[in-house]
């Protein structure tokens, strides 16, 4: 029997996963179905258990769910724990387990398809909401040493205390990082959302620098600002859609898809 799977948003028509699950499943010989479900905001419950109640293995879950599926998982892996969200449910043995596979995803696509490792590396991460929090457990494990900037300051504060304890990290208003320079720099904001550019001073990446926006499907604000900059590489966030959703896959099924050809078909 085909075994059911889906990602769960609103909205989420836009969402690449079911082409990306299907491509996976084509290529590993896996009988399965995946589809985008739009939840209405206030029915994430009820749709989860609809799905369960129907016979689903598992789902994804992306905006603005993720904390929400963070309280209903019965059970958490340490890297959903970290981030305080959840993109992964599994549905075994009448219990819900949360995983959170964006962080590996986001250090899986710097450091393995684009070559950049983070071990002792000084990495500007952009941005203390969401975003920001699913993926500095991963940067911290990967050996990088980590500056948070944000807008609102309190934040930017408030994230790193949080993960004080894990390595080296301090956060810095965006005027304060005046005179700084880095090895990556990681846009984790909604800002090219808004087509916008935090307020980055100049001469913030060293040379070889990656420039990195979780954002993907269009030149942003900030990749536009650091190809002006010099940044030596530039990135979109297609690889780590790609990349978290394969750790998705391998959880599920037990198998690893080979990325690189989804991605290049994506890009295509
Ligand atoms: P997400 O889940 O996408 O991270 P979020 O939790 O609402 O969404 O967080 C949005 C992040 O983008 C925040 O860090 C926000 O900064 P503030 O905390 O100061 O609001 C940041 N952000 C959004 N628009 C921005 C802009 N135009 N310039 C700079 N930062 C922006």
């Amino acid at each position: 029997m085909t075994d059911k799977y889906a990602v769960i948003g609103n909205p989420v028509s836009h969402s690449k996963s079911p082409l990306i699950h299907k491509m996976f499943a084509e290529q590993t010989g896996q009988d399965m179905s995946y589809e985008a479900i739009e939840a209405p905001l206030d029915g994430f419950a009820a749709t989860i258990q609809r799905l369960r109640d129907e016979g689903y293995k598992g789902c994804n879950i992306t905006v603005p769910f993720k904390h929400e599926a963070y309280t209903l998982a019965n059970e958490h892996s340490g890297r959903a724990r970290a981030a305080h969200a959840v993109n992964t449910f599994l549905f075994q043995d009448g219990a819900i387990l949360g995983d959170n596979t964006d962080g590996i995803g986001l250090v899986t696509d710097i450091e393995q398809n684009l070559g950049c490792k983070f071990l002792f590396k000084r990495v500007l991460l952009m941005g203390a909401g969401g975003a920001a929090h699913g993926v500095i457990w991963h940067l911290f494990n990967a050996g990088a040493a980590i500056i948070i900037s944000n807008r609102t300051m309190d934040k930017a504060e408030q994230l790193a205390a949080e993960f004080e304890g894990y390595g080296t990290v301090f956060a810095k208003s965006y005027a304060a990082l005046a005179g700084q320079q880095f090895d990556i720099v990681i846009n984790a904001t909604s800002s090219s959302l808004a087509d916008a550019l935090p307020p980055l001073p100049d001469g913030l990446f060293k040379p070889g620098a990656l420039a990195y926006d979780m954002m993907y499907g269009k030149q942003t604000p900030f990749l536009r600002f650091a190809q002006e900059q010099g940044a030596a590489q530039l990135a979109d966030g297609l690889g780590m859609l790609v990349e978290q959703a394969a750790v998705a896959f391998q959880k599920w099924r037990g198998v690893s898809p080979d990325t690189a050809p989804v991605i290049a078909r994506l890009r295509a």
